[in-house]
């Protein structure tokens, strides 16, 4: 029987299985200074999401001899909220759901283009005070514009389809793409950001929160974009951070829509969570989201189950 802790949530049914597995499961949100006092240290499983960090501190003070941790699950993609080196130094394995959330992912995406360039955020609260603003909501299709993709894992191959299928034309930064792999997928691949960024009115942001992507979407690349499209049309620029946090720079991003270099960012996670950014969110411009890019019932349900399998192969029955 393993001790399981879900800090972050798990989906009820998931829940069920696991207890009817024989295996014990909590489902306790700690703060950090709960975890700084080796609030974990009781459990063989720590199920977390973007809300819960494990950075080498909380390992160090959870890790003493009688420590039972055996196994992080990140529920999720990212695995940037975990001190990899460190856990695998201290014998923790670590592991995620990588292909769960895709579809959800996806599709928010989709959502947050299209709230961009149509004024949907915008229009709406207007609309909440009584404004009707028709005549100042004029928006741009995608149809026709180039997307730029920073990143060409799982969910941006999905973007990319959608986005082709809707009359985009896609284009791809990745330099971990291993050769030939994009090939057919009727992608143009660029073989430097700058070069994805000069070429695209719209982008969106796919890749891993790392040391090297830390604030790399900042002024010097956004200023290289065009803000006409290839069907004449000007389209202004816009932005979209589904990914991670931290990725764009969202100082540079505030002044830029202020002087209207930027025509609409959406954003979803924010260098800071759960704080946000309220200037930047209250923004006209800005569509912002709290971080509810996984957040279907869909992806949750397919998240928890690949979790209760990692717990059951792990520590059976
Ligand atoms: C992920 O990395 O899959 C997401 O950020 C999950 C989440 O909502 O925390």
């Amino acid at each position: 029987m393993a001790r399981v802790l879900a800090t972050d949530g798990l989906d009820p049914e998931c829940v069920e299985i696991l207890l009817e597995k024989g295996h014990h499961v909590d489902m306790i949100h700690f703060e950090r200074n709960e975890l700084l006092k080796g609030a974990i240290s009781g459990y063989d499983a720590i199920i977390i999401r973007s809300a819960t960090k494990v950075d080498s501190e909380v390992l160090a003070a959870n890790m003493s001899p009688k420590s039972r941790i055996r196994l992080i699950v990140r529920a999720g993609v990212g695995l940037d909220n975990i001190d990899l080196e460190k856990a695998s130094e201290l014998g923790v394995l670590v592991k995620n759901t990588p292909t769960a959330s895709t579809k959800a992912v996806v599709e928010f995406t989709i959502g947050h283009l299209l709230a961009g360039v149509r004024n949907i955020s915008r229009a709406d609260r207007a609309i909440r005070s009584t404004v009707w603003a028709k005549k100042s909501s004029m928006g741009t299709e995608l149809s026709g514009k180039n997307l730029g993709l920073v990143g060409y894992g799982r969910i941006s191959r999905g973007v990319a389809l959608v986005a082709r299928s809707m009359g985009m034309s896609v284009h791809v930064f990745d330099p971990f793409l291993e050769e030939d792999s994009a090939k057919d997928s009727d992608v143009v691949i660029h073989d430097s950001v700058e070069s994805l960024f000069s070429s695209c009115t719209h982008i969106s942001i796919h890749c891993a929160l790392t040391e090297s992507t830390r604030g790399m979407v900042n002024y010097d690349l956004i200023q290289l974009m065009p803000d006409v499209s290839p069907d004449g049309i000007v389209c202004g620029r816009h932005i979209v951070n589904c990914a991670r946090g931290g990725i764009l720079n969202e100082s540079d991003a505030y002044k830029m829509l202020d002087s209207g270099h930027i025509r609409s960012l959406g954003i979803d996670v924010f260098e800071k969570e759960p704080e946000g950014n309220p200037a930047l969110s209250s923004h006209p411009n800005v569509t912002s989201t709290p971080h509810i890019g996984a957040a279907t019932s869909e992806a949750q349900k397919r998240i928890g189950m690949e979790i209760v399998d990692l717990i059951l192969s792990e520590f059976g029955p």
